[in-house]
Formats: structure tokens, sequence, C-alpha cells
């Protein structure tokens, strides 16, 4: 009976295990059905399309959940995308992502890096700006632990799209409104500045 009880608790721990990292390989088939828009190897050819190529795996599925279920983000697209989507398929899809390299983006205008990096790097004390590196990290790659994004080397539309829909309450995805917060303080002027600097980042 003991041996029973202590036996299926391993199972539970294997299952779960094996439920949270997902299979590339797999991935790698389920994800022919984005290849169309996010590109085969996750590096999209035009702004609207986000770049998911070196996206974290934690990350993705968090998205893909809020997609389906149209809470905190909503898409056409991506409603249609995920609609069929188990959360097996999101972690193998999310594995097969955060695998491939992300190709380099260019700023837009190259006049706003300056302020960009300011504030990615510092922040603004006085107004209670954070560093969006602390978060981040220095070179944009994301932090894969926390599921917080990658954002280095993404396009300059796209970053700014989303960071105008933090600031006008249409996407909600982020955890105690941490991004919000944040971009609530920021001049239009400011996030596009930041937008262009994250794109410079390898
Ligand atoms: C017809 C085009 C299209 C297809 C196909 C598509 N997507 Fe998307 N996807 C989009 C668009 C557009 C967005 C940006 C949505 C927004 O602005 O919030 C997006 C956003 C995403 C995001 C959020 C990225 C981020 O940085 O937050 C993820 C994750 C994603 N898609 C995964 C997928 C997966 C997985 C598939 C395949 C099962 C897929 N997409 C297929 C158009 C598409
Ligand atoms: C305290 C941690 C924290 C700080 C500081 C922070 N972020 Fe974020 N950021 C997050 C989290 C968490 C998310 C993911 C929200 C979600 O799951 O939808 C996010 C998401 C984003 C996204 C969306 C990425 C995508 O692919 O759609 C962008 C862009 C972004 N942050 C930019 C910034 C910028 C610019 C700054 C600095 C002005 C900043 N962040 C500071 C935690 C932070």
């Amino acid at each position: 009976m003991k041996k029973t009880l202590l036996y299926s608790i391993a199972l539970m721990f294997s299952i779960s295990a094996a439920a949270q990292a997902g299979d590339a390989a797999a991935g790698k088939t389920k994800a022919l059905a984005c290849g169309g828009c996010h590109g085969m190897d996750g590096n999209s050819v035009v702004e609207t399309f986000p770049k998911l190529a070196g996206q974290n795996e934690k990350y993705i599925i968090n998205q893909l959940k809020a997609f389906k279920t149209s809470k905190g983000r909503s898409n056409d697209l991506m409603l249609g995308m995920s609609a069929a989507l188990s959360e097996a398929d999101m972690a193998d899809i999310g594995a097969y992502f955060q695998q491939q390299k992300i190709s380099s983006a260019a700023p837009n205008d190259a006049s706003r890096l300056a302020l960009g990096r300011e504030i990615y790097n510092g922040g603004d004390v006085a107004r209670g700006v954070p560093a969006c590196k602390a978060c981040h990290s220095p070179t944009g790659a994301g932090n894969a632990g926390t599921g917080y994004a990658r954002v280095g080397g993404q396009y300059v539309g796209y970053t700014l799209a989303q960071l105008h829909a933090f600031k006008n309450g249409s996407r909600t995805t982020d955890d105690k409104s941490l991004m919000r917060d944040i971009v609530a303080k920021l001049s239009d002027a400011e996030l596009e500045a930041v937008a262009n600097y994250i794109a410079s980042l390898k």
C-alpha cells in the first residue's frame, strides 16, 4: 500500500516534469503552421509579425494561453491559430522556438538610440521608472526562468505596438501590472526611443 502510494507520487512527478519541458523536435513539426507569418525558424520578415526565434518557452506558452482564451490579449489571427493547440503543443512549439537564433534587426530611427539606451539601461529614478535591463537583461535576451520576454532584436513596429497596448490597457498579460505601471510613466517619444534601442540589441 505504502509502496504503491510512493510509486504513484513518483509517477505524478515524472508526468508533470514532462509536461513542463516541451519537446523541440515535436515542436518543429507543430510549428509548420506558424511559419507563414513568423518564419519557419521564428524569424519573421515583416514588422507586424513578431519574431519568435530565441523567445523563451515559458513566455510563449503564456501568450498562447492568453490568445486562446482572449484573456489579457486578443488578436483575431492568433485566436484562430491557438484554438486547436493543447498545452503540450504550446510547450513543444515554445521549446522549438527557444532553440532558434534570432536574426538581427535595425533601428528605424538611429537618432533615437541614445535616449533609448539611457531608458533601457538606467530607467528614470526621479519618476520611479525601473531599468528595462533589470528584467529583460542587458542584451535583451529576457529571462527563461521567470518567463520575462526576450525583446532584443525584435522589430521596432511590433515592440512599439505592444508598449502602446500596455499603455492603453488593451494588453493585460503582465502579472501584477508590471509593464503597465512602467509605460504609464513614459511619453510616446520615450517609448519610440526605447523600441528603437531594443531592435539594435544583439
Ligand atoms: C496569419 C499570421 C499568423 C500565423 C499563421 C501565426 N501567427 Fe502568431 N502572431 C501573429 C500576429 C499578427 C501576432 C501579434 C499579435 C498582437 O499584436 O498581439 C502574433 C503573435 C504571436 C505570439 C506573441 C509573441 C510575443 O512576442 O508576444 C506568439 C507566441 C505567437 N504568435 C505564436 C504563434 C504560433 C505558435 C503559431 C502557429 C501555431 C502562430 N503564432 C501562427 C500572426 C500569426
Ligand atoms: C519588473 C520587470 C520588468 C521591467 C523592469 C520591465 N519589464 Fe517589460 N515585461 C515584463 C514582463 C513580466 C513582461 C511579459 C508580460 C506578459 O507576460 O505579457 C514584459 C513584456 C515586455 C514587452 C512585450 C514583449 C513582446 O514580445 O510582446 C516589451 C516590449 C517590454 N516588456 C519592454 C520593456 C521596456 C521597454 C522596459 C523598460 C522601460 C521594460 N519592459 C521593463 C517585465 C518587466
